[in-house]
């Protein structure tokens, strides 16, 4: 098969882990040197064989610059794990719309520079899967995004938070226009709310009943300045579903993201809290911390799900692909138990 080429909206954190993760993998030649992946080989494809072809931020640190240096620049602080050459592949300055919020002004320094066209730019570099890797409150740049792929005949990969493959009208026009759309959250290759998820599902299967959960984070991402601002509510109903959806009953759950704590850098620290009974109404608790480092958490998952949707452009396969949704995002059109969602997820990429 011949190299996936996508193109990447937003040169943040994400998008730097996930750019240093190809050239960190790419020169893998033996199964040691594919620790931390889920999947080394996914349809007989490697992650080496993505390649980014076009990218698109509003930073004036970044726009302009050669994508490997750009991935560096502030406000990105995803840690550094290995040097990546010049990729030939400039920044384009991307339409501003709803991008940066009150509270992210302060942090990111819009560039100056005209508007690329977005389509135009995505047929040249002859893209044909858009990931979206916006702030979370960038809802209308979402849209506008996908809007553009949907022009320039890519298909479409919302990571954030926002109703893009969860959208009836919006799947409905990726199926028109015969091309794959999957969303909408990406999951974490370890993140709270699948451990959240695993450790209900354990207790409840062992006879424990839940009375109460919850599951609250800090981080010190730019994107988690733009969570509290923007997109706090939307997150909590997002993962309490999704953590409420592990037990086969109503119970008091709460999960969501409280806090932005600069001094963690791009780390999360994330509180778990379980209360309660088993045999004879003995109580049980859990008070759980548990840290991990954000961008990196996305680039395994992202890495699949790149994979999972060239085999659907291959199939010529259009609209909200469910399995993929389920699999690799916390708000799919469908919901199903993480265990279903992977079967079916292998079912579509075999
Ligand atoms: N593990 C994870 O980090 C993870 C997991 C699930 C979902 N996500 C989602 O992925 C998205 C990206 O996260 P991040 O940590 O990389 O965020 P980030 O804030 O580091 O990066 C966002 C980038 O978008 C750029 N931008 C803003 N407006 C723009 C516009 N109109 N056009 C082009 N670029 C624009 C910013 O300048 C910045 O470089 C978020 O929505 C987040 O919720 C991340």
């Amino acid at each position: 098969m011949p190299k996936i080429r996508v193109a990447l909206i937003g040169v943040g954190n994400c998008a730097s882990s996930f750019i240093q993760g190809i050239q960190y993998y790419s020169s893998a030649s033996k199964p040691e040197d594919n620790l931390g992946l889920r999947n080394p080989t996914l349809a007989g494809l490697l992650p080496k064989d993505i390649e980014v072809v076009a990218a698109f931020d509003v930073d004036a640190r970044k726009v302009g610059l050669d994508l490997a240096e750009a991935i560096f620049a502030k406000p990105n602080n995803a840690p550094k794990v290995c040097d990546v050459p010049k990729l030939s592949v400039k920044v384009a300055k991307g339409p501003l719309l709803d991008g940066v919020g009150e509270s992210t002004k302060a942090l990111v320094e819009v560039s100056a520079e005209a508007d690329a066209n977005v389509a135009q730019i995505l047929i040249s570099a002859h893209a044909e899967i858009v990931i979206n890797l916006l702030p979370s409150g960038a809802s209308n740049a979402t849209r506008f995004y996908a809007m553009q792929a949907i022009a320039a005949g890519c298909a479409f990969i919302n990571a954030t938070p926002n109703f893009v493959a969860s959208e009836p009208s919006i799947a409905a026009q990726f199926e028109d226009a015969e091309l794959p759309l999957v969303g909408d959250d990406l999951v974490d290759q370890i993140g709270s709310t699948a451990l959240h998820k695993t450790l209900l599902k354990l207790l409840s299967e062992s006879g424990v009943h839940i009375n109460e959960t919850y599951q609250l984070d800090v981080g010190g991402g730019t994107e988690s300045v733009d969570t509290m601002d923007r997109t706090r509510d939307t997150k909590r109903i997002i993962k309490t579903q999704s953590v409420a959806s592990a037990l086969p009953y109503e119970t008091q759950v709460v999960a969501g993201s409280t806090d932005y704590v600069d001094f963690l850098q791009n780390k999360r620290d994330s509180y778990f809290w379980i209360s309660g009974t088993y045999f004879c109404n003995t109580p049980l608790k859990i008070d759980l911390k548990f840290q991990t480092t954000d961008a990196p958490n996305a680039g395994s998952v992202l890495f699949d799900v790149v994979r999972a949707v060239k085999v659907a452009l291959t199939k010529k396969q259009g609209g909200a692909l469910e399995a993929v949704c389920a699999y690799g995002f916390k708000r799919p059109p469908k919901m199903l138990p993480l265990e279903v969602a992977e079967a079916e997820f292998k079912k579509f990429v075999a």
